[in-house]
This record gives structure tokens, sequence and C-alpha cells, in this order.
């Protein structure tokens, strides 16, 4: 056996799917499914020439693209492989054996499992079965446990839940006060606007973490990057690896900075694919829990229905993901959402799921 930290020996990681997921309408991963203008994609291929792909990433242009963007100076900004990579970074320089994380729970899979890989010690405040989670709770938590590290994604995966900008400040003031780190996960940035950036400048203890990967739809090139006061970021950039990310990832990222007003009319389309959505499924009496994300959760009924429900479309080349260990989620499929005409078929699917017979025998089952 090979001599494995004993933190490690205990974690278990599940291989990234190797079937391709290409070629189906892709509704699983929380993507932007709406393809990027051929103009776009000329400006990237353009850019990649073969001085470019020999060379170093080169970081400086996006640092201060990005700081102009963010409304703040490069010296507050941690860019990095995916927003994961700012969150492994939150956890490498400041969480060691037996510290204490705070979560609200359920979140975002990397944090259970960047706990486990820093010997933390995972304490969990449960969302309720209405997916709600009091604020003075959470107050008294961190009270209590006294935590070095509090992560709370705003908005939440995989519930779709917020906590608002003043609960939210509350949270951040209290963890301050007994000098805990608190990690604001802002992946969903955008689909929800309402972001704590301003407390930066205030507040060394707060880092925020952002993606390319959501709103403005770069999933595969994996950039991320934290947002906190200059002492917090000089933290982080200990643990920086040689370079932030690879120059693909770099470049698009520029790219698409110079194209916000293309990014925010994407987001329009997505809302209104999101609205169209939540209609039909209300038409269809099939209840969904409210989502300030770009994902809907739906309640099939059951967590075999709901399990049957995404092989059913599946089969109908759509993904979705379930699955969920959460008793409230266990019944749903989670679908990002697109544009109207990809919701559509989605909705179709869903019908012809719905009307299959053995559906409607359970349902009279139920009614008898
Ligand atoms: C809440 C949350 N945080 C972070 C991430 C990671 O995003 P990235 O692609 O930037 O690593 C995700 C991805 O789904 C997420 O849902």
């Amino acid at each position: 056996m090979l001599p494995i930290k004993n933190n490690l020996s205990k974690l278990i990681r599940f291989k990234n799917s190797e079937e391709s997921r290409l070629g189906y309408l892709r509704l699983d991963k929380n993507e932007n499914i709406v393809p990027f203008p051929a103009t776009l994609m000329k400006k990237l291929q353009k850019a990649v020439t073969a001085d470019f792909v020999s060379a170093y990433p080169e970081v400086d242009a996006l640092y201060k693209k990005l700081a102009k963007y963010a409304g703040c100076s490069p010296d507050n900004i941690y860019l990095s492989s995916g927003s994961d990579g700012v969150i492994k970074a939150v956890f490498e320089v400041f969480v060691e054996l037996g510290d204490k994380v705070l979560i609200l729970s359920p979140s975002y899979a990397m944090f259970y499992v960047y706990a486990k890989m820093f010997m933390a010690d995972l304490k969990e405040i449960f969302y309720d079965n209405d997916l709600v989670v009091s604020v003075d709770k959470i107050s008294e938590s961190i009270r209590s446990v006294k935590p070095k590290l509090v992560c709370i994604a705003n908005p939440n995966s995989p519930t779709g839940t917020v906590l608002e900008p003043a609960d939210l400040e509350k949270i951040i003031e209290e963890a301050a006060q007994i000098n805990a780190i608190v990690l604001i996960d802002e992946a969903y940035y955008l689909f929800y606007p309402k972001s704590c950036e301003r407390l930066i400048s205030r507040i060394p203890n707060l880092v925020i973490t952002r993606t390319f990967s959501k709103a403005f739809g770069l999933a595969s090139a994996r950039l991320g990057y934290g947002v906190g006061h200059k002492e917090m970021i000089d933290c982080l950039q200990k643990v920086r690896p040689m370079y932030e990310t690879n120059a693909y990832a770099l470049k698009f990222g520029e790219i698409l900075l110079d194209h916000v007003p293309l990014i925010k009319k994407n987001l329009k389309v997505l809302q209104a694919g999101k609205k169209y959505l939540e209609e039909q499924l209300a038409a269809m009496k099939l209840p969904f829990f409210k989502s300030y994300a770009n994902f809907v959760l739906i309640d099939m009924g059951t967590k075999g229905r709901a399990l049957r429900a995404a092989e059913f479309l599946k089969s109908k080349k759509i993904l979705a993901k379930t699955g969920f260990d959460f008793l409230p989620l266990q019944r749903c499929i989670r679908v990002n959402i697109g544009p109207k005409r990809q919701m559509a078929v989605l909705l179709k699917a869903l019908k012809q799921f719905l009307a299959q017979k053995i559906i409607a025998a359970e349902n009279e089952m139920v009614s008898v």
C-alpha cells in the first residue's frame, strides 16, 4: 500500500463521467447552453497563434479587465482555475487539522471534499424541508461553534436559495468579530445580482468567489476568481500555482469581458426561458422550488419517479440531474435553464413521461 496521508486515505472521489455529454440537451450541470456567436469564436481562434500556443500564460491583461469590471483594483483579485480553485486556495491557506468549518447543508460538493482534504471538523447547518435556514440559527452557530471558516454559497447549489444582503452582512460581521474567514460563493452571480462585494474594503476576513462557468458560459475553460481585501488576496497568492490558469481560459475571459452587453443579453434570454418553464410547470401542476440561480428543482413526487424521469429524459437526449441525498431534494430532478425553445423540448418530454400508463396508474392509486 502506498504511504498516502491519513486524511486522504478515507477520501473517496468519483471519476468524472466517461460518457460524452456533447450532442445532448445538457441540463444537468448548470452550464450555459446558449452557443457563443461565431464572431466571438473567431476572435478566440485569431488569438491562438503559434506564438501564443508555445508561450507561458500572460495574466496581466485579465487582472486589469476584471478589476475594471468588478470595480476594484487588481490587488483585490485572485485568478484561478474555476472558482473551485479559489475555494481550494482558501482551505489551503486557512484550514488546519481539526479547525471547524461551518457550512449550510446541502451545498456545493467541493466544500465537503476540501473539508476532508484539509482535515477540518465540518459543522453543518441543515436547510429545513422547505429549504429555509434561519439567520438566527446561523448567527447562533457562529457564536457557539467558533469556526475558523464559514462557507456560504449565495445563491446556494443545489437548493437555489439565497440569503438577503442585509442578513448576509450580519452573518459576515458576526463571523469577522471572532476572526473567522467568510467565503461567499457567488458562482451564480448575475443570475442573482446582489453581491456583498462592497464589504471587501472594510472586512479583510471576507472572500467572494466568482466564476466564468455560469453566466459567462465558459465552463470548459476553468476560469474563476476571488475578490477580497488586499490582505486576503495576499494570503491566497501564497498558494498560487506557477500560473493561475491556462492561456486559452485567460484569453477567452478577456474577450468575454470586452462583450459584457452580449452576456447580459444572453442572461435575458435565459431568464425568459426560466419564466416560461416555471409557468408551464405550474400549468402542468408539477411543483418546483423557487430558485435564484440558473436551475430549477422540479418535484416529481417520489425519489423513484425522479430517477425514472431522469432516465426517460436521457432516452430523449436530455440530461437532468437527480439522485440528491438531502430528503426534500430526493424527489427532484434539477434542470438548468435555457432559451424558451429548449425549455419547450424539456417540457414536451416531461409531458410524455407523465402520460405513460405506469405514471397515470400511480397517480390514480395516490388519489384513491
Ligand atoms: C455553488 C457553486 N460553487 C462553485 C461551483 C464551481 O464552479 P467553477 O466551474 O467555477 O469551478 C459550482 C459549480 O457548479 C457551484 O454550483
